[in-house]
């Protein structure tokens, strides 16, 4: 008779596990096909077992072994064999076995085990022939790391300020959840995501920005990413067009690439999207991606006679909008301006919000406000998709919006950040004078410096070298690149780093 592994029956060994816990974690077995009628011993056969897949690396140094008392239960045979098996492997310095600390594949592997490469690298060697892979994932273009987004501090775009966030409030609403932990809790929840963070978001948009929905209207997604995934594959077919702001943001065009679709580029001035200029270049697109509140990455706010010729556009083409509002919580000189979605009476807007910005962007997580006529549609793809979120940090950050403590964090990130920006300003006028031309520092965490006769992808590589982290701004265009400058994003420098990060910046830029 052949028994296996069996990982899956937990139930059988729920109460002793627990037991196991207290003493050491344990670790998982290689697959092991145990033959009773085999000639060879069953403690050969765990033996060979384990020293095969620790010679071909399927298990690594330091990786925990499970108790013998566990292996034993898990095939369905005596513990002897094991012990015996384990002995020699410890015996022959495959496994190091510490008390109190159980036994893990040794990081000192003796000399005579041939190393081959682990399995995964030899299959990447294969000569296989042409391998047929789909369109639509070739159209998407890796998103290499650039040297400038490789470093943390001054002026690292899309980064918050994290050493800010109130982590006693968070982590004390983490164990309460945790505590709180039930076997409903366990199940899987609603595919628009939970209730009570559903309800939380619908009062703060109604309220903070302007934007016309009931709960029902709100599906939590992952970040601004998955919305715009979803809103794509439910909009738009392959071959379809879609206007993106030019210069944009870069991250959309992929999700766009992978739909199958066409971008249309289309340009961006003080007033924001230039609709005009949409409608001459493809009046029939089928949508488009805009960030009224607060451009990326020019920051310009797009004016009310550009929102409503947009609008006009939608209705009258059957077109979509899709609004990104990432950052606009921020408003440094004026009231936040109210959502274009709010603006809309024919349901044309999507509007996607993401607390990546506001809050830090590991939590992924972030909403769509879809219209009440297309809630079963998003419903029913994103079931096809994965099902919906995860529930528990759904749970933790509607207690965190429901106690206040998300308003009080969005009042006191807005002094911090204004602060921050209103240097940065000061010394980028000191230290570059008028031949910056600076915008967007109006809202959010980043502005727009736009300077002439640079090349700023050279600039933004020297640059990353001394730790000054540009993003230049050739790199959000499609096109050929109208403007030459940076992106600086101010949410995590600090006041005190910023005189000496501009000063550094200007050396640099008269040094080349
Ligand atoms: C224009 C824009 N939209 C959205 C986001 C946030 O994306 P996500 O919610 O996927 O983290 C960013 C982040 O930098 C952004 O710049």
């Amino acid at each position: 008779m052949v028994s296996g592994n069996t990982h899956l029956t937990v139930s059988l060994y729920n109460h002793y596990d627990f037991a196991e816990m207290k003493k050491a974690p344990t670790g998982i077995s290689p697959i092991i096909a145990i033959d009773r009628r085999a000639a060879k011993p069953l403690h050969r056969q765990v033996y060979d077992a384990y020293r095969t897949a620790i010679v071909d690396r399927s298990l690594r140094a330091g990786q925990r072994v499970p108790s013998t008392r566990i292996l034993a239960l898990e095939l369905g045979i005596s513990r002897i064999p094991i012990l015996t098996a384990y002995a020699q492997l410890v015996g022959e310095g495959y496994f190091e076995s510490r008390v109190g600390a159980g036994t893990v594949i040794s990081r000192s592997l003796p000399d005579q085990v041939p190393f081959s490469e682990p399995r995964g690298a030899q299959s990447t060697k294969v000569h296989v022939g042409s391998r047929r892979l789909s369109k639509r994932g070739s159209n998407v273009l890796p998103i290499e790391r650039a040297p400038w987004q490789r470093g943390w501090g001054a002026f690292g775009v899309s980064q918050v300020a994290f050493g800010q966030f109130p982590f006693q409030v968070w982590n004390a609403l983490v164990t309460r959840h945790c505590r709180k932990a039930h076997a409903k809790s366990l199940d899987y929840g609603d595919a628009m995501g939970s209730k009570a963070l559903r309800e939380a978001i619908a009062a703060y948009l109604r309220t903070a920005r302007g934007v016309r929905c009931e709960a029902q209207q709100i599906m939590i997604v992952s970040g601004s990413q998955q919305a715009l995934d979803i809103s794509a594959r439910i909009f738009l077919d392959r071959g379809s067009r879609v206007w993106m702001e030019e210069p944009g943001y870069r991250f959309a065009r992929n999700v766009f690439a992978i739909n199958g679709c066409q971008i249309v580029p289309v340009p961006v001035d003080y007033s924001g999207l230039n609709v005009a200029a949409g409608i001459e270049r493809c009046r029939t697109a089928r949508a488009a991606l805009v960030t009224p509140s607060h451009q990326y990455p020019l920051g310009v706010t797009m004016s009310a006679s550009r929102r409503m010729q947009l609008l006009d556009w939608a209705q009258n083409s059957q077109s979509w909008i899709f609004e990104d509002d990432y950052d606009s919580e921020y408003r440094y000189e004026s009231m936040p301006i109210a959502s274009l979605q709010g603006l809309d009476s024919n349901s044309r807007v999507i509007y996607i919000g993401t607390f990546s910005k506001v809050l830090f962007p590991s939590l992924r997580m972030g909403y769509l406000v879809i219209p009440p006529d297309l809630v079963e549609r998003f419903q029913a793809v994103r079931l096809a998709m994965d099902i919906g979120p995860p529930s528990f940090f759904q749970a933790v950050l509607a207690d965190f919006i429901r106690e206040g403590h998300f308003s009080r964090h969005i009042r006191r990130m807005r002094l911090l950040y204004s602060e921050r920006r209103r240097v940065l300003i000061d010394c980028i006028r000191k230290e570059l004078g008028f031949a910056a031309d600076v915008t967007g520092g109006e809202a959010g965490m980043h502005l727009s410096v736009t300077l002439k006769g640079i090349r700023d992808c050279e600039v933004a590589e020297r640059a990353s070298r001394q730790n000054l982290w540009l993003v230049p701004l050739s790199t959000s265009y499609i096109g050929k690149a109208s403007r030459q400058g940076f992106i600086l994003g101010f949410g995590s420098t600090a006041v005190e780093e910023i005189p000496n990060a501009v000063r550094k910046l200007r050396t640099i830029l008269t040094s080349m």
